[in-house]
């Protein structure tokens, strides 16, 4: 029997579903009893050359085409972006369609009123490829290790900045100059603030984080810090500490309150997120029973996005066969808040420019003595005359001290600037 279904969008990710569905489509009828139709696409302007073959009559710009006809009982939305994607769902699933989305932007921002929505509706809301693309993260969490209490997430879930970092790390380019070429090639959006200011890995962070800790988590709960500040110089350094750097999100649980951030940092080259490069994605994720795991894969690009956004699709249709449909319906979840400062001590990655002159190195080291602040490793090299660059590693430091050591640095009169100061992560098994 039909299921006919309707997709909204027809860029990279809906022409990659429409690929996908046609390779398999035996194997969505045999698994699923059903024989899967996109039946209408919705897309902007109806005369674009597509990536995949089309009967005219599927394609329309009229929203109304795809949501008001009562024969479609699943959309797939590929659009992106809040608007009009929100109104376009909320109004499918009033329409008791079941909804399959890619959009982590509009699943960060307004999850809960969709997913709520869809409770009340009695529909499903399945999202799998809005986080990680192709790497299945979302129903592992929910389903799979939900017998785990999980303590800690972390994650190199934004290809753009991988990308950039990675090649910075290959080539010793600076930032910009590597950052025009992603542009040029397509990696990077010609405003790429969204994934260099970390916004879009901590949209990601906001999903995984719900799920992971089963709370609710805004996007505001999550402090950022973007690439836009590392340096070639930074780079090197990292290699030559024996470590690359990364935009890691991470989130923690320690006694029922969270630590939430997205942030460059060190990572030694023995863990394993050091080895994800260019557009690949990867999540630690370390359980209570299960111990520690790592999935990895490719984060984006048509077909390994269609792979989720598919699969979203065989389990939608499956549930569909049953007399309950059970879906994901968000259970009230307990609040649990969000503390910044429990955060627990992290070593640190700082590099500063000061004056070349004896002594100045011993007062630097007597300002983070006072706070309590102990150095592990120490590179110095002059840059200028009377000019020195000096990267310190500290040993593991509450960040109250370490801000405190910072600050009193900042006014310091030997101290001319502070260029970069990151976390640095330990070997997983450290
Ligand atoms: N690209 C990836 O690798 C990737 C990976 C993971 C998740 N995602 C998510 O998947 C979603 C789609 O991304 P994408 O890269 O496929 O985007 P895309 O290539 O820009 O495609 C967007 C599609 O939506 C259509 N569209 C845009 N505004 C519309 C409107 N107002 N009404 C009707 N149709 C409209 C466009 O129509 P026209 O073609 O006529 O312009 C286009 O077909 C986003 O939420 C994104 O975050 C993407």
């Amino acid at each position: 029997m039909e299921q006919r279904i309707g997709l909204l969008g027809c860029g990279t990710v809906g022409g990659g579903v429409i690929e996908l569905m046609r390779r398999r489509k035996q194997r969505l009828q045999s698994l699923t009893g059903w024989e899967p139709i996109i039946a209408r696409v919705l897309v902007r302007d109806v005369h674009k050359e597509r990536s995949v073959s089309l009967a005219e009559d599927m394609l329309t710009n009229d929203p109304d085409v795809v949501l008001g006809d009562a024969s479609i009982r699943i959309i797939i939305e590929t659009i992106g972006g809040i608007e009009p994607a929100r109104t376009f769902i909320l109004e499918a699933i009033a329409r008791g369609k079941h909804v399959i989305t890619a959009n982590k932007d509009l699943i960060a921002l307004c999850g809960e009123e969709i997913l709520e929505a869809a409770d009340a509706a009695g529909v499903t809301v399945l999202y799998e490829a809005a986080v990680g693309g192709a790497i299945p993260l979302i129903r592992p969490l929910q389903e799979s290790l939900t017998a785990n209490a999980i303590s800690d997430l972390k994650g190199i879930v934004n290809g753009t900045t991988n990308y950039i970092l990675s090649k910075m790390t290959e080539t010793g380019a600076d930032f910009d100059e590597v950052l025009k070429e992603a542009q040029d090639l397509g990696y990077a959006e010609s405003d790429p603030s969204s994934d260099v200011d970390g916004l879009d890995a901590a949209r990601k962070l906001t999903i995984l984080a719900s799920i992971a800790f089963y709370t609710r988590v805004s996007l505001s709960d999550v402090e950022v810090t973007g690439i836009r500040k590392i340096t070639a110089r930074d780079i090197a350094y990292a290699h030559e500490l024996g470590s690359v750097i990364k935009l890691l999100a991470v989130g923690t649980e320690r006694d029922g309150a969270l630590t939430l951030h997205v942030r460059p940092t060190l990572i030694p080259k023995s863990h394993p997120l050091a080895h994800v490069s260019g557009s690949y994605n990867a999540l630690f994720v370390r359980g209570d029973a299960a111990g520690d795991l790592m999935f990895f894969g490719r984060g984006a690009g048509a077909l390994p996005t269609a792979s989720a956004v598919v699969g979203d699709a065989i389990e939608v249709l499956k549930t569909m066969r049953q007399p309950q449909n059970g879906g994901y319906a968000p259970h009230p979840r307990p609040h649990k808040p969000v503390d910044q400062e429990r955060a627990e001590s992290a070593s640190h990655y700082i590099r500063l420019s000061a004056n070349d002159q004896p002594g100045v190195f011993a007062k630097i080291a007597g300002v983070f003595g006072d706070h309590g602040v102990s150095m592990e490793t120490v590179l110095q090299k002059r840059v200028a005359a009377h000019s020195a660059e000096i990267v310190i590693v500290t040993h593991d430091v509450h960040a109250r001290h370490l801000r405190a050591a910072l600050k009193q640095l900042e006014a310091h009169p030997d101290v001319t600037t502070i260029h970069c100061i990151m976390p640095v992560e330990r070997s997983v098994n450290a």
